[in-house]
């Protein structure tokens, strides 16, 4: 049983390489249809309204290569557009966002009591980290923060990010004093946790959605008998909607190994 059919995943352009890493890792068997919209890169800037008209469109070219699971692999899209798109299309494939798996964690973790939250201003206006977890748990203080600037650092250069202070005037923000745990609320992030980490000398737990996400996903296809058996070597596909030679030599940096980007324009 099982199914052979494609996991799509979608970013606003290659932050959510990070997530399809991850996937990548841990179910080995599964293809992966990748779809990055560097035409209308960032979307953290964007009106939700246009983030939904962009992530629907990417939706549709998903469903019809015919995917089994849709992945919204951009927390901005997650906070502005997964409801109102999975709502019309929920009949046709398995829905999964980044910030699910992320409240399903603080839920289950005991120590954490004060939670910071950076992400792009989408996501932060959004305000979806607070609300969710204050629903669940309301003994938990969450610490939102918008960090604009870093995903574009993030892609521009790693080695001249860090040699400039602009991560570091944001995480020295009195609105993040106190936290004892960092969410990582935009798929760029995970490239620089280790430099997150260490800006807090270590002591506080940094929550990435691409490792909670592929375990999230893993469970949910286990437990529908969706995981495929595919044992031959696995062609993944890997589409942006406006192509650069610098993606294409930044996508190394994301997903771990050599991959092709295809142009593609569905817009
Ligand atoms: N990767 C996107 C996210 O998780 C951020 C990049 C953007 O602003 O488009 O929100």
């Amino acid at each position: 049983m099982g199914s052979n059919k494609p996991i799509g995943i979608f970013d606003s352009g290659i932050g959510g390489l990070t997530v399809a890493n991850s996937i990548n890792k841990l179910l080995p068997n599964e293809k992966i249809i990748y779809f990055g919209d560097t035409l209308h890169l960032p979307y953290g800037s964007k009106s939700p309204e246009k983030i939904n008209k962009y992530s629907e469109k990417i939706v549709k070219f998903l469903l019809e290569k015919n995917c089994k699971a849709i992945v919204f692999a951009c927390n901005s899209a997650s906070s502005t557009s997964f409801d109102t798109i999975t709502k019309k299309y929920f009949e046709q494939t398995t829905f999964f966002n980044v910030i699910e798996p992320v409240i399903d964690y603080i839920k289950s973790s005991k120590n954490i009591k004060t939670v910071g939250v950076i992400g792009t201003e989408a996501t932060i206006n959004s305000q979806v980290y607070s609300k969710k977890i204050s629903k669940t748990k309301k003994n938990i203080l969450v610490k939102p923060m918008a960090t604009p600037l870093l995903a574009s650092l993030i892609e521009d250069n790693k080695s001249v990010f860090f040699s400039n202070s602009i991560l570091k005037k944001y995480l020295q923000s009195k609105l993040l004093k106190g936290i004892d745990s960092l969410i990582l609320g935009c798929t760029h992030y995970p490239i620089i946790s280790q430099e997150i980490s260490s800006f807090f000398k270590d002591s506080i737990e940094i929550i990435s959605s691409d490792k909670l996400l592929s375990c999230y996903l893993n469970n949910t296809l286990k437990k529908k008998n969706l995981l495929s058996s595919n044992v031959n070597p696995i062609r993944h596909q890997f589409y942006i909607s406006d192509y650069s030679k610098s993606f294409q030599i930044k996508s190394k940096m994301f997903f771990k190994s050599e991959i092709i980007l295809e142009e593609q324009n569905i817009f």
